[in-house]
C-alpha cells in the first residue's frame, strides 16, 4: 500500500530525507530510525503494523503523501505533499497512555512557539493546536495492546488556496499565521527532541508535572464553553486539567471532570 524511500528525491523528499533529520535529532531515544513514507495512507497505521512486527519504541515514520489520513472520531486528516508536515512515532509507555496525546500537543506547541517568537499557539483539548482561534495542528494516539502510536498533522508551509473550501474559515498554516515558510525536516526534529524530554519526565513524574504548562496554554480557559459527551452537552467555564490532563469545568459552584468530549465555545444568546 506504501511507497516508502529513504530519499523521495522531491524537494520535500529532501526536506524530510530520514539521513537528515536523523542527523538533526539530538534525541537518544526517539528518531534514531525514520522511515520517509513516499505516499502512505496513514502514517499511524503503518507505524501500528510496524509496531506489532517488533519495530522498536521511537521508531519514527513520516510522509510527503498521506492519502487517508486519521483523524479523532473516524474523521479524515487533510494534508499536503508541499505544506504538511505528518509523522507518527511508536511508544511502550509503563504507564497509561491517555496523557500522550496532551504530551505531544504540549511538545509541538512549545516548538511552534520557540520556532516564531510573534506566535502563540494554544491547545484545544484534548488533541488540537490552535492559533489565534484556527486549527493549525491535531494530533491522534491510538493503542494496540502494548504499543501506542502518537501520530501528528501539521499545516506548516500551505498557502489559503491550498485548502479545500470547507476548512478554509478553519485551518491555517504556520505559514499563513506568520508570513515566513519553515523547513519541515528542521520543525520535525526540533519536536522529536522536545518529545522526548517531556516523555522522560512524564515516565518518572507523570503529567502533574506539566499540569501549569498544559493550562497556560488551554484554550477558551476562564470562557464560558460547551462539552459534548456521549450523555449530552454540558456549559460552564472552562478551568483547567487535572492532574491526570482530563478537563475540568465549572458551572454554579459544581466542578465537573471530562476525560473525552469535543469542546466548543459557547456563543452567548443576546
Ligand atoms: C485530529 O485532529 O482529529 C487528529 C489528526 C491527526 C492526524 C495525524 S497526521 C499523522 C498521523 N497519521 C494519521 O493517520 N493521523 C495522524
Amino acid at each position: 500500500m506504501e511507497k516508502r524511500s529513504a530519499a523521495a528525491g522531491l524537494s520535500g523528499g529532501i526536506e524530510l530525507h530520514p539521513a537528515r533529520i536523523m542527523n538533526m535529532i539530538s534525541a537518544a531515544r526517539f528518531g534514531t530510525t525514520v522511515i520517509l513514507c513516499e505516499e502512505v495512507d496513514s502514517t499511524n497505521r503503518i507505524a501500528a503494523e510496524a509496531a506489532a512486527g517488533g519495530a522498536p519504541e521511537g521508531t519514527l515514520f513520516v510522509a510527503l503523501r498521506q492519502y487517508s489520513g486519521r483523524g479523532r472520531k473516524g474523521r479524515e486528516w487533510f494534508s499536503t505533499e508541499a505544506g504538511s508536515l505528518v509523522f507518527s512515532i511508536i511508544l511502550r509507555p509503563q504507564e497509561t497512555p491517555e496523557s500522550l496525546t496532551t504530551l505531544m500537543g504540549l511538545a509541538a506547541a512549545q516548538t511552534i512557539d520557540e520556532f516564531y517568537p510573534g506566535i502563540e499557539t494554544s491547545i484545544k483539548w484534548p488533541n488540537d493546536i490552535f492559533i489565534s482561534g484556527t486549527k493549525v495542528a491535531g494530533i491522534l494516539a491510538e493503542s494496540r495492546g502494548k504499543d501506542v502510536i502518537v501520530g501528528i498533522g501539521i499545516d506548516v508551509n500551505e498557502t489559503e488556496d491550498d485548502f479545500p473550501v470547507e476548512l478554509k474559515s478553519t485551518a491555517v498554516s504556520l505559514r499563513i499565521a506568520s508570513g515566513s515558510k519553515l523547513d519541515r525536516g528542521m520543525l520535525l526534529a526540533a519536536i522529536v527532541d522536545r518529545f522526548e524530554i517531556l516523555y522522560t519526565r512524564w515516565e518518572m513524574e507523570g503529567l502533574s508535572i506539566f499540569r501549569f504548562d498544559i493550562e497556560k496554554k488551554l484554550l477558551w480557559k476562564g470562557m464560558e464553553a460547551s462539552i459534548e459527551t456521549g450523555d449530552g452537552d454540558f456549559s460552564g467555564t472552562v478551568s483547567g486539567v487535572t492532574s491526570e490532563g482530563y478537563l475540568r469545568i465549572r458551572s454554579n459552584g459544581e466542578e465537573r471532570i471530562f476525560r473525552a468530549g469535543d469542546l466548543s465555545l459557547r456563543v452567548e444568546e443576546r
